[in-house]
This record gives C-alpha cells, structure tokens and sequence, in this order.
C-alpha cells in the first residue's frame, strides 16, 4: 500500500488523458483503411489505444501482407492525417481537470512527466500551451519498445531520477497500464473499468478529480471509482 510519502512523481500518457487527440488518431486511421478498402471500426480502434504507428497499422492489417515501402507510404500518410487534426488544437482542447491535476500535483511538491507513445508529442503539448508544466518528458523517440513494454515510463522515471514505485503513471490504455505495471509504477487508469480493469484504481476521467482523491485511492488500493 503506498503512503501519500512514497510518491513523488505522476507521469501521464498525453492522447486520451489530457487532450482527446485519441479520437484524431482514430479517425486518421479510419480515413486511410476507408482509402485501402479494410473494414476498420470504432470497436477495432479500441486495440490501438497507446499502440505506436507501425504496430497500429499492423493491427489494422489484420494478417494481410504488404511490401515495406507500401507500409511506410500508409504510415506517414495517416499521420498526415493526424497532422491535420492537430494543427486546430489549442488550451482549449485540454480534456477537464488535467491541467488543474498538473497545477495542484507541482504546487504539492511533487514532479510531472510525460509518457506518451507518440511522435508528435511535441506539437500537441506547445498547441496545448503545457509543456512547462513537465519536469521530463518521454515520447516516440525517446525508446525502441514501446507500451506495454515499460521502457517509455522507465525513461520518464529515470529523467526525475526516481524509482518507479515513487511515480503514479495516469493511462486511458490498457497497454499503457501494462507497461506501468511491468516496470513497478503505480497505475490509474482514466477511461471505463472494462478498459482498464487491471490499473489500481480507475476513474471515469479527471474532470473533478483532485490530487487527494488519486491518493486516498492508491492508498485504498483496487478501488473503482
Ligand atoms: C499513442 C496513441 O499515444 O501514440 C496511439 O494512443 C498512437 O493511438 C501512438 O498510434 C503513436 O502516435 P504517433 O503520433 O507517433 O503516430
Ligand atoms: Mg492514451
């Protein structure tokens, strides 16, 4: 059981939990499978939370094989897609509570970081204006394996120079929890309980959802909120 002592640290997956670029990423695939003539819905979309780009095409692909250059040529041509999603966002695209989460974890003492599976981390945190509120960040650059390897939050942990069990890792995806869970975080998991069943505690998402409630959960443990 964590005491409010031990933790020191949250680091939070970006698409899904602070900003719902999640569904961009869906429908950027959405248009390319529709282009590709492969049936590809909201439900399949569900396996692809916090999966990376090759792999989430793989996925989509269900089996079916194509040369490399055709793969990379439908990679880059989704996340031109995505690209173009993202080039509207701004602060007010923030999902409700995160920002105030980040605000109250750093005013509390304790230190922020990002994990986040994408390569455009970087252009959504500056549209959202909240790259200061992160001590370290981690993002498709940063590792080779990605969620639910837990090399991503690893890195994190080791940028704030904390152990993974003084960090709260906060996930709309099961293989983000996964990874948390690999690598001895403590997990939240922010989305519907069938999703993220296996996290420690689970919130719906973080509108109202305060510093100490986060704690009181983990400090409880197991508990649906
Ligand atoms: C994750 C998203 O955060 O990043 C996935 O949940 C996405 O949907 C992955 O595929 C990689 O993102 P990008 O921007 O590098 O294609
Ligand atoms: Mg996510």
């Amino acid at each position: 059981m964590p005491s409010r002592l031990t933790i020191k640290a949250f680091i939070f997956d970006l698409d899904g939990v602070i900003t719902d670029t999640a569904e961009y990423h869906y429908q950027g695939w959405k248009r390319l499978a529709e282009e590709e003539g492969l049936p590809f819905t909201r439900a399949d979309n569900e396996q692809l939370r916090g999966v990376p780009r090759r792999e989430s095409l793989q996925l989509i692909l269900k089996g079916r094989r194509y040369t490399e250059q055709k793969i990379l040529e439908m990679m880059d041509r989704k996340n031109r897609y995505y690209l173009g999603f993202i080039r509207a966002i701004s602060p007010r695209d923030l999902l409700p509570g995160a920002k105030e989460l980040l605000e109250k974890i750093r005013a509390a003492g304790l230190r922020t970081a990002l994990g986040s599976a994408s390569k455009n981390t970087g252009e959504v945190i500056d549209r959202l204006g909240i790259r200061p509120l992160f001590d370290a960040i981690a993002d498709g650059y940063s590792v080779e394996r990605q969620k639910p390897a837990p090399d991503l939050f690893l890195h994190a942990a080791a940028q704030l120079a904390l152990p993974p069990a003084a960090c709260v890792v906060e996930e709309d995806a099961a293989a983000g929890i996964q990874a948390a869970q690999a690598g001895g975080f403590h997990s939240v998991g922010l989305g519907p309980a069938e999703r993220l069943g296996q996290a420690e505690v689970v919130f719906p998402n973080l509108t109202g959802v305060h510093l100490a409630d986060i704690l009181t959960a983990l400090e409880g443990e197991n508990k649906v909120r």
